[in-house]
């Protein structure tokens, strides 16, 4: 089984206190050392899939493996992604600034989005970025402009819009046609006229696409795959152009819940690597380079949180709820996306009596503010600590500050240790940017 196969981090096991336990941590003892909400990181199930993934591709003579920041980017786990050999996909002068503390090596490192603003792209070129994925034609004049005023030559991809539908949640879908992203396939020959006859401080190396997210599909990378070596293969020959870079996106799904069967990095890696190579001899390419840029089967698996169990209710013939310190603000997924998870509780995980079937809220002032809808645990209580499994990917990276509540720490745990790698905000935290203009009564 691969790691992204797996609900929980794979170093998951019942202690002999019978509590549950992550990187050889009990869990309810980092509950009490560094207090709840807490995003907890396996170091070792972070690894395990970026090797996982590296084997995959193996066969294949020229790959980069890049990992999707938006899903989680901490300097911690930057470092540890960029230490398996990562490249990093980057979507703001935030996620660039922190991968360059962290000690990437920016020339792995690819600037992506739909609306980059001059100053993002000025620090993308300070900061010698190693690729710009270009979204639009205003990009491309904006940058070429900026790269003008530096005096610099700036290596970019196209970003494309392939007019691939997964099947996906309809706001995580982004190959489609009518989407924000890319340049569409009838405008892509504009593009490259502009590159080559004016914006000449641009070098175009290839093509990107990403499809969508948490996707569990295998064959629509294969399509995808084909349409982007196709284009290659006509552009060079139209404008007698050398492109021999192609990124695929990321996208590979995750197992929430036990109904979830997402295949593997090596299902996706075959149908890739057959794909491509019966395309390169189809239209006649030398093999490009590709790049591969998942987010959430990378960091997921390897995240849990840790809430306590506060307050429950019990509505009269109705639901009970069960609430919980964190929820909406820590972990936006189910009510944006109707996410679902699986948990259990630290400190009883192996009762299988006394079970009820319980939703567990939130505990911020919406009624949508809640984490999993009926889900079974045994007689859940007030002190109780409640893991919620596969929160890796988009928590901690969508977190907001909704109600003024600070956001949560997060721990690496490997080996038996814990660090911690983002502090919890304080109270003084929340008011720092906060200002009263002078003579305000
Ligand atoms: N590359 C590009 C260009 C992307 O837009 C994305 C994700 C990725 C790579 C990584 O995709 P992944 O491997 O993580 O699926 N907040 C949503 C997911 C949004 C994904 C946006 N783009 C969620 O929580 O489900």
């Amino acid at each position: 089984m691969s790691t992204n196969q797996s609900i929980k981090p794979i170093t998951t096991v019942v202690n002999e206190r019978g509590n549950l336990e992550i990187g050889g941590c009990d869990l309810v003892k980092l509950a009490e050392t560094y207090g709840t909400p807490l995003y907890v990181i396996d170091n070792v199930t972070l690894r395990s899939i970026c090797r996982e993934y590296k084997e995959a591709f193996a066969s294949y003579r020229k790959v980069q493996m890049m990992y999707a920041s938006k899903a989680l980017c901490t300097l911690a786990t930057s470092a540890i992604i960029a230490s398996e050999g990562f490249g990093f996909d980057v979507v703001s002068a935030g996620e660039i600034y922190t991968v360059y503390k962290a000690g990437v090596d920016m020339s792995k490192v690819l600037f992506n989005g739909n609306n980059k603003s001059f100053d993002e792209l000025a620090l993308a070129l300070d900061l010698d970025v190693g690729r710009i994925s270009v979204d639009n034609f205003f990009e491309l004049s904006l940058l070429n402009e900026i790269a003008l005023s530096k005096n610099k030559n700036v290596d970019i991809l196209l970003r494309i819009t392939p007019g691939i539908e997964c099947h996906t949640h309809e706001y995580i879908q982004t190959g489609h046609l009518d989407s924000k992203f890319g340049f569409d396939l009838t405008q892509i020959d504009d593009a490259v006229e502009l590159i080559k006859n004016e914006y000449t401080n641009l070098k175009i190396h290839g093509l990107h696409a990403h499809i969508g997210s948490q996707i569990f599909e295998t064959s629509i990378y294969g399509d995808e795959v084909e349409i982007l070596v196709k284009e290659i293969a006509r552009l060079e020959q139209k404008y007698n152009i050398k492109l021999d870079e192609i990124n695929i996106g990321g996208g590979l799904g995750v197992k929430y819940v036990e109904t979830d069967c997402p295949p593997e990095p090596k299902d996706i890696a075959s149908i890739v690597i057959q794909r491509l190579n019966s395309a390169i001899e189809k239209y006649n390419i030398e093999l490009p380079t590709v790049f591969i840029e998942p987010g959430r089967s990378i960091i997921s698996t390897s995240g849990v949180t840790l809430y306590s169990i506060g307050s429950s209710k019990q509505v009269p013939y109705g639901t009970k709820y069960v609430a919980v310190d964190g929820g909406m603000a820590d972990n936006a997924r189910p009510s944006m996306y109707q996410a679902e998870y699986t948990a259990q509780i630290v400190n009883k995980p192996n009762i299988k009596d006394a079970l009820q079937k319980v939703t567990i809220a939130g505990r911020f002032c919406e009624s949508g503010d809640i984490l999993i809808k009926n889900i079974e645990l045994p007689n859940p209580e007030e002190g109780d600590i409640l893991c919620v499994f596969n929160t890796g990917a988009y928590n901690y990276s969508m977190a907001s500050n909704y109600n003024r509540v600070q956001k949560p720490a997060m721990v690496l745990v490997n080996n038996s240790q814990s660090d911690i790698i983002v502090n919890r905000e304080t109270l003084e935290d929340l008011i720092s940017h906060d200002v009263i203009p002078n003579g305000l009564s």
